[in-house]
């Protein structure tokens, strides 16, 4: 799914406004940070205490969460390998679409798979992709399970479980590392305003 482009006779069309005369407007760069970790590893925290933070600062941005695309935009997709790379497919798209808007994208999506992560990258383009892996142990994203997902996978309600029945492939190469089972929400939340602010993103 997804790979191939069905539609006959498109062309692209180019408008006069650039993501640069956006950024210019917004007074900051576009990204996308892209979190990705195990189930109740911090991810949907960490974006929206991110997001709150730039917005205090007057950034514009947008979170992206898996949980709530999948009730709409994804609804139609599950948990097998193929329905996960569709789901991150689509997300990159959707979040390099955020970063030519000018927004600040921050995705919260498991995305278990190197592959797939990269290929959100090379949507995106490298430059404006940053990977935030959210380490956390898989006894501590088990012991904290505040959605109670890990008791019904261990009694086996629920297959496919990322962590207990399905892989989950760590970044080798992340632009940040939040190591949320020895981090706050704030210092976690420091290390990546202080990674915009050195790669120029923010000021
Ligand atoms: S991803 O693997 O395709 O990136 P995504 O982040 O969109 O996953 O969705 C994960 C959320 O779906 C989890 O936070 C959890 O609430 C829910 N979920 C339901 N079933 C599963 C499953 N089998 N594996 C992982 N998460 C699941």
């Amino acid at each position: 799914m997804g790979e191939e482009i069905k539609s006959t006779n498109i062309t692209w069309h180019h408008g006069f406004i650039t993501k640069e005369d956006r950024e210019r407007l917004n007074g900051h760069k576009a990204v996308v940070i892209w979190f990705t970790g195990l189930p109740s590893s911090g991810k949907s925290t960490l974006a929206h205490s991110v997001e709150n933070a730039l917005y205090q600062r007057g950034c514009r941005t947008f979170v992206l969460d898996g949980d709530n695309i999948r009730h709409g935009l994804n609804k139609d997709l599950g948990f097998s390998p193929e329905d996960r790379q569709e789901n991150i497919r689509r997300i990159g798209e959707v979040a390099a679409l955020f970063v030519q808007a000018g927004v600040i994208a921050l995705t919260a999506f498991i995305s278990p798979y190197r592959e797939d992560r990269a290929k959100a990258r090379a949507i995106a383009g490298t430059e404006n992709f940053i990977e935030a892996y959210v380490k956390c142990s898989l006894e501590e994203c088990e012991r904290r399970d505040p959605k109670g997902l890990y008791a019904k996978a261990r009694a086996g309600k629920i297959p496919e479980f990322t962590g207990v029945s399905a892989p989950y492939e760590p970044p080798e190469n992340p632009e940040l590392v939040l190591d949320t089972d020895l981090e706050t929400v704030e210092e976690s939340t420091q290390k990546v305003l202080d990674f915009l602010k050195n790669r120029g993103i923010i000021s």
